[in-house]
């Protein structure tokens, strides 16, 4: 669908794909994705990874401008690793409910509430709330992390979702966990999920961590985005029924081509809810946009950098 430029701005040229790669030159930018972008984003993308592997990725970038097409916390992390760099966002309304239902003030009285614990934070949260943790995670290494703070108290967040299921993979049942959601993965419906596996025995479901305990009960894999992309890439299942945002399937279908997959069912079918509204702001004209004027750009203050920073360093370490 052509989409509504804001008022005064001048057109977009018709190839986008090939402006995007020459002004991406120009600007000598590298451009990160999540696998939750669109097809076309991701197929420009310099780096197309999870959570985890695009804060390596921006640990690593050596050009003056990163592009990052993804939500603000990653963006934010970005930048936090990069502080000399430019870092833009398509579009900067591109949040996340974790990391909006976790606000810094209410969180600081939540650590207070817990005096002495660590404070294991999920990176989907904001650069005031990582400057309050002692460490941060992803999806793919949240369970380690858990496990290298073994008898120490841990305050765990913002999602309660993943906090549950690290508890059981830690075998810890002592974490204080925020009670924040992912408004996407709180979608799948249990119900609507048992009786698709009826119908299709042979398929394997690959499962969010996000998803609520009932989804996850029903799931033969429970990994981060990465992990069920090679997953569903390396099984022996020819049909996948996979539990998150939908815009994995691009690089599933790239490696093979041959796979059935079907998202779990949602509660609401005549939504498209399992869709990350935030993620799928950007879009490819807005990506020209950004690397063109080099704007919206993600900032944050100083102060507020170095101490943000900390937490991910020691989790990029842990890793
Ligand atoms: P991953 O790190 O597994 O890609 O998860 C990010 C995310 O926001 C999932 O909703
Ligand atoms: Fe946040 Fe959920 Fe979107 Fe991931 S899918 S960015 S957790 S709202």
């Amino acid at each position: 669908m052509a989409e509504t430029l804001p008022p005064g701005t001048a057109a977009v040229p018709e190839n986008l794909e090939e402006a995007i790669l020459e002004l991406k030159e120009e600007r000598n930018a590298v451009i990160l994705a999540h696998y939750y972008q669109e097809d076309d984003i991701q197929d420009l993308a310099d780096v197309v990874g999870d959570s985890l592997v695009l804060a390596r990725a921006a640990q690593q970038v050596d050009r003056d401008v990163i592009a990052f097409c993804g939500v603000h916390f990653m963006a934010e992390t970005a930048k936090i690793l990069n502080p000399e760099r430019t870092v833009v966002m398509p579009d900067l309304e591109a949040g996340c409910s974790l990391a909006e239902g976790c606000p810094a003030d209410e969180f600081a009285k939540f650590v207070a509430e817990h005096p002495g614990a660590t404070v294991i934070t999920y990176i989907n949260s904001s650069a005031e709330v990582k400057a309050l943790s002692d460490v941060i995670c992803t999806s793919s290494n949240a369970a380690r992390i858990v496990k290298h703070f073994e008898g120490e108290p841990i305050v765990f967040a913002p999602d309660r979702h993943l906090g549950r299921w690290v508890s059981k993979e830690s075998g810890r049942d002592d974490l204080a966990i925020w009670p924040g959601t992912c408004i996407v993965h709180e979608q799948f419906s249990a119900k609507e999920l048992a009786k698709l596996k009826m119908r299709h025995p042979d398929a394997e479901v690959l499962a969010h961590p996000e998803c609520e305990e009932a989804v996850l009960d029903q799931a033969d894999l429970i990994a981060s985005t990465s992990g069920i992309i090679q997953r569903a890439v390396e099984s022996p299942a020819k049909t996948l029924i996979i539990a998150t945002e939908d815009g994995v399937f691009h690089q599933i279908l790239e490696k093979a081509p041959d796979k059935e997959l079907i998202q779990a069912p949602g509660m609401d079918e005549s939504c498209a809810c399992n869709r990350c509204p935030y993620m799928r702001l950007n879009t490819l004209e807005k990506l020209y946009l950004c690397l063109r004027d080099l704007k919206p750009e993600v900032t944050l203050p100083e102060d507020l950098r170095v101490k943000a920073l900390r937490p991910i360093q020691r989790m990029l370490e842990l890793s």
